[in-house]
């Protein structure tokens, strides 16, 4: 199958619509598309991932309405739910709910609840809005790879495993969108990302389900978000020293190192400092580097506050494994 990388959001709809995989931008990475209701274009979504049919997807509503065809809300919840979509939809922001019956098995992998969004990039709203059905989209990666953050990346990853890749640059956010489920007034955060802890413990107490509970989802593996070479974190670079011939690449947070010589490349993920701008770098930053042949990439670990609890997320199971 020969990809193409346009700008063509006819061609997209009428892929969709035919039950095609497409790969589409969202503020956050690139995500690749299948009707969300058609079990058969959706499970070709696993096959071009080659990923396990037991990881669940993240269904894109076309707009607000949708949220009570795809997810049941709890009379205990809803206000809490109606509350969060106002406040954080369109945008970054995923809520894990008691799935609708219209949703196939094979989009929740057989769970009772589903993962709903509504994403505000333009491209990919006009898109789903004119389809008029829900989109199922997981990051548009082969399973345990690092995110897409432009149409190349997607290239890179999925070149001949499908027809269109609709390209609008490098995504805003960088990383991949807050996952929450809402539960008895609680919110449990089940992905850290652009949307803080911090922004939602302003709508009900924050029950940290990344540190402790069991999630049954696969995107909190430990080892998830790996690039082929082997990474380290560590506080600074400043003082660092290979070993003799052993060529480090180095994920720096702001550039303050001044032992440069130390690294056969190094990236920054932001000169000033700006957690925002680290975020947008952080996966192409880590692919240029594991495209290099090193023999270990460090990466500085980042201020932990706000977004960057989202970067160390990643930059730890990055470096797991
Ligand atoms: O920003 C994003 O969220 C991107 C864009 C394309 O929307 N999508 C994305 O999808 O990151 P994916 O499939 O790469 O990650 C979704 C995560 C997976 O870890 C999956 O296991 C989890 O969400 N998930 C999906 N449905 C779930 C459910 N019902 N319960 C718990 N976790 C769920
Ligand atoms: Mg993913």
């Amino acid at each position: 199958m020969k990809t193409v990388i346009s700008t063509d959001r006819v061609a997209a709809v009428e892929l969709l619509r035919k039950g095609h995989v497409v790969a589409l931008p969202t503020e956050t990475v690139y995500g690749l598309a299948a009707n969300a209701l058609n079990a058969i274009a959706v499970a070709k979504i696993f096959e071009v991932k080659e990923r396990p049919r037991f990881d669940p997807l993240i269904v894109h509503l076309p707009n607000r309405e949708w949220l009570e065809k795809i997810a049941e809300l709890p009379a205990s919840d809803r206000q809490l739910i109606l509350k969060l979509a106002d406040k954080f939809w369109p945008g970054p922001f995923t809520m894990v709910l008691p799935k609708g019956d219209i949703v196939p098995d094979i989009v929740t992998a057989g769970l009772r609840t589903v993962a709903v969004r509504l994403s505000a990039h333009r491209a990919f709203t006009e898109i789903v809005a004119e389809l008029g059905e829900p989109l199922a989209a997981p990051s548009a990666n082969r399973f345990g790879r690092i995110s897409p953050t432009t149409a190349q990346h997607v290239l890179d990853e999925l070149d001949g495993r499908i027809p269109l890749i609709i390209d609008a640059g490098a995504t805003e956010h960088g990383i991949e969108s807050t996952i929450v489920a809402v539960r008895d007034g609680r919110i449990a955060v089940l992905r850290r990302g652009p949307i803080t802890e911090e922004q939602l413990s302003q709508f009900a107490e924050i029950s940290s389900a990344v540190a402790t509970a069991k999630i049954s989802s696969p995107g909190q593996f430990p080892s998830h978000y790996a690039p082929r070479t082997p990474m380290r974190l560590i506080d600074k670079a400043e003082g660092f020293v290979p070993q003799k011939d052993q060529r480090v690449g180095l994920l720096a947070w702001d550039g303050a190192f001044r032992n440069a010589q130390a690294f056969a490349a190094f990236r920054n993920l932001s000169d000033r400092g700006d957690l925002r701008e680290a975020a947008a770098n952080l996966f192409r930053y880590l692919r240029e580097l594991d495209a290099l042949s090193l023999d270990l990439i460090v990466a500085e670990r980042v201020p932990s506050q706000g977004l960057g609890a989202a970067i160390m997320d990643r930059l730890e199971r990055a470096s797991n494994r």
